[in-house]
């Protein structure tokens, strides 16, 4: 047992996911990643009041810092192999350096720097998904709310409600998920009394791997390589013959023994949001459950099914975001589940140092330099 938190509960058996005890389910259908945010930060639902303070103060922090986009500049003229989440990670870190008192760990500090983060994030990304095509960033309207914003300063043109609902409701499924290797990196880092920024940096390390955030690309690149839904079967074959213990990326989970309820929610927002614009993503990807499900049911494995990034990678596809720039996509819909799990942990305030077992050789003795 590595600790304990009472943000989000993942019951691996029932296939539910609860944020301060509230079903994904009921969150994704009536709720929102403003709501959802305020809900992991302040430990309650917020009440119309609440939300509208805590929605105006995300609106006040948006805006691109020109130092931000500077360095953005900057890495793509002089960086330009560097990946997005190695972006990502060196921009909040340099937005770290213009904050005030980064280093204060009360409640009331969090929560502010939780604010800048949740709302600097998707505009870090956005911003750097038009510079490293040499497009100017566009800077966040007023007016929309926190979805909106991020595709309105992605493409420069405003997204149809269907696009803002079905990216909003992809967040929310993103934005908590137990002790995830990501978040527990996070919780490490802020037992030790370090600042939120470096915790938060500290989990895009983390959540950059492709075992963990860096999957839903690997499945977008898969379905760009199948290309039809009736090439999926050949694909298989030519996959396993390769490599016998291929893994089909988008699928398995630790946790999961059943259906991971996030990708069963995502599955229906991705089919609405490629159809409506004819692309071939989603078919695919059906496609592919269908035959990795009966792969896994002749190897004896019924618990292996999708996960969040099966579904999630066609739905960014089709909201135009670069699949370089998905395992982004995951970290910014992460960061409040993130802060709010450092919070418990400065709240702890003990360190966190697991045992560990020695396999190593028993004590000998030092041959000098010479005699070796
Ligand atoms: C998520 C993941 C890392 C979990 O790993 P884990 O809990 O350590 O599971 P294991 O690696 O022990 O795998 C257990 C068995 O299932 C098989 N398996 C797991 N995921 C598989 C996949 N995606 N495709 C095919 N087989 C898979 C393994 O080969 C292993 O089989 P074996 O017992 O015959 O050797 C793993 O399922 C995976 O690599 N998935 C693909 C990447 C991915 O989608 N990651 C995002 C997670 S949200």
């Amino acid at each position: 047992m590595a600790g304990s938190t009472q943000v989000s509960f993942v019951d691996g058996q029932a296939g539910e996911l609860l944020y301060r005890g509230y079903s994904i389910k009921e969150l994704a259908k009536y709720s929102s990643f403003d709501e959802v945010s305020y809900l992991l930060l302040c430990g309650k639902l917020p009440s119309q009041d609440e939300l509208y303070d805590w929605k105006t103060l995300l609106a006040a922090t948006r805006k691109l810092e020109p130092e931000s986009e500077r360095l953005l500049w900057n890495i793509k003229l002089f960086h330009e192999p560097a990946t997005p989440m190695d972006v990502l990670r060196t921009a909040l870190s340099d937005l770290a350096l213009r904050q005030m008192n980064i280093d204060n760990t009360s409640q009331l500090s969090l929560i502010a720097h939780g604010i800048t983060l949740i709302s600097q994030h998707p505009t870090l990304v956005a911003a750097y998904h038009r510079i490293h095509r040499n497009q100017p960033p566009v800077g966040p309207l007023p007016e929309i709310g926190h979805a909106a914003n991020f595709l309105w300063m992605l493409t420069g043109t405003v997204p149809s409600d269907e696009e803002v609902r079905a990216l909003d409701i992809a967040l929310i499924l993103h934005a908590d998920h137990g002790y995830n290797a990501s978040t527990f990196t996070a919780r490490v880092c802020a037992s030790t009394g370090s600042d939120i920024f470096s915790c938060i940096c500290a989990a895009i390390g983390a959540l950059k791997g492709p075992r963990h955030g860096g999957a839903n690309v690997n499945v977008f690149r898969m379905l760009q390589e199948i290309r039809d839904p009736k090439k999926v079967e050949g694909y298989f074959s030519s996959q396993l013959e390769q490599n016998p213990k291929w893994r089909i990326p988008g699928f398995g989970h630790r946790i999961y023994k059943t259906k991971d309820p996030r990708a069963q929610i995502l599955k229906p927002l991705a089919k609405e949001i490629c159809h409506q614009k004819r692309l071939p993503w989603f078919d695919i990807a059906l496609e592919v459950e269908k035959q990795a499900l009966t792969l896994f049911r002749k190897r004896g494995k019924e618990d292996l099914q999708c996960n969040v990034d099966f579904y999630s990678a066609p739905l960014f596809g089709a909201l135009g975001i670069d699949p370089d720039f998905f395992p982004c996509m995951f970290a910014l819909a992460r960061t409040p589940g993130l802060v709010a799990q450092c919070m418990e942990e400065y709240e702890n305030g003990r360190i966190i140092r697991p045992l560990n077992v020695y396999t190593g050789s028993p004590l000998r003795s030092y041959v000098q330099l010479k005699d070796r």
